[in-house]
């Protein structure tokens, strides 16, 4: 009895699109926005207003958000570490703030600079403005699933971490794999543990594919009934932080496992495949995606 329907969020302008070394312009960035909004995508992360000393490649959020053709109903989110980057998603109408911490303290200091108890006092003014503001608020939890720098990681370091997400009111929390080192019964423990901490309901699985593995949690955060996942259209990204990482899990990878299996995303397959070929073109490379280029075979 796996789930009906799931939510796609689509995170390829994101997280897909920090790692890249070649400057991606904005109005590539939007152009592949007003496509992955006409494939039907319920949520698309679209920018993130973090240090441009640090991640060069976001540096356009402003341009993009104010340039996109808005989809009514859509969510459109991007990140926030702190009040300054609050400030600018504000102003550039972002639909949902997502603030990031992690679950390992090594990480923590690589990505945002600051412990996790530090995080998550600077977490707390995000928070509050974004429920003023009446903005939707998710939190991502990093290397829920193992980390780069010191390893493993324990549930109890999960348990925690989720907990002070929750308490800070956020309607959908994200464990993520940030190095893609996850396997089904791994994921299932960690999982398990997050829904104790939150809800099943606000819960979603974020995956990178680093160890090819991202569908087979995918598949078994569905048997626990999860019902939101991230992904990147041709597979696209990787983490700054995170030496060796590489993209989410294809979305059309996803959307493919989902036809499938009869769950409903509301996304249409080919469209998908379309922006993905067109970010593919302007990147100079083939795309990812197994589905995707099987796809553009035919
Ligand atoms: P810091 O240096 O500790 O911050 O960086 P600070 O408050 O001391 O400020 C230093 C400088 O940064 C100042 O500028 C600030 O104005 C500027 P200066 O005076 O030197 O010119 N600054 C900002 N500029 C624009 N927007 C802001 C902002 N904040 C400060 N919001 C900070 C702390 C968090 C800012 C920094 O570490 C940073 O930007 N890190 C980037 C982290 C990042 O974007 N990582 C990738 C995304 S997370 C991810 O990919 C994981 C995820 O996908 C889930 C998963 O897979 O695990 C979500
Ligand atoms: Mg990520």
């Amino acid at each position: 009895n796996l789930p009906k329907k799931v939510k796609i969020v689509e995170v390829g302008p994101r997280d897909g699109l920090q790692n890249e070394k070649e400057n991606v312009p904005a109005d590539v960035k939007i152009e592949l926005v007003n496509r992955l909004t006409a494939a039907g995508f319920p949520n698309i992360e679209a920018a993130s207003f973090v240090s441009p000393k640090w991640v060069p490649q976001m540096a356009t959020g402003r341009e993009v958000m104010e340039g996109i053709a808005r989809k009514p109903g859509v969510i459109y989110s991007a990140l926030t570490p702190n009040m300054q980057g609050f400030e600018a998603a504000l102003a550039a109408k972002a639909d949902e703030v997502v603030i990031f911490g992690a679950a390992s303290e090594a990480f923590s200091q690589r990505n945002i600079n600051c412990s996790i108890a530090e995080s998550i006092a600077r977490f707390e003014p995000v928070a509050k403005a974004a429920k003023d503001h009446g903005l939707r608020l998710r939190a991502s939890v990093s290397t829920a699933f193992g980390c780069p720098y010191q390893g493993e990681v324990p549930l109890a370091a999960v348990e925690d971490v989720v907990k002070r997400m929750r308490d800070l009111g956020c309607d959908e929390i994200d464990i993520a794999d940030t190095i893609g080192v996850s396997t089904p019964l791994k994921t299932k423990a960690v999982m398990e543990t997050a829904i104790r901490a939150f809800r099943i309901d606000g819960l979603s699985g974020h995956f990178h594919d680093t160890y090819g593995q991202a569908l087979a949690n995918i598949y078994a955060s569905l048997e626990l009934g999860i019902t939101i996942f991230h992904s990147s259209v041709s597979g696209l990204g990787g983490c700054p932080y995170a030496k060796g990482a590489t993209g989410n899990v294809a979305t059309e990878d996803v959307i493919y496992l989902m036809n499938g299996l009869g769950i409903e995303t509301g996304v249409d397959l080919d469209a998908v495949v379309d922006a993905g070929a067109y970010i593919s073109q302007f990147l100079g490379r083939k795309g990812a995606s197994r589905a995707g280029n099987a796809i553009l075979a035919k």
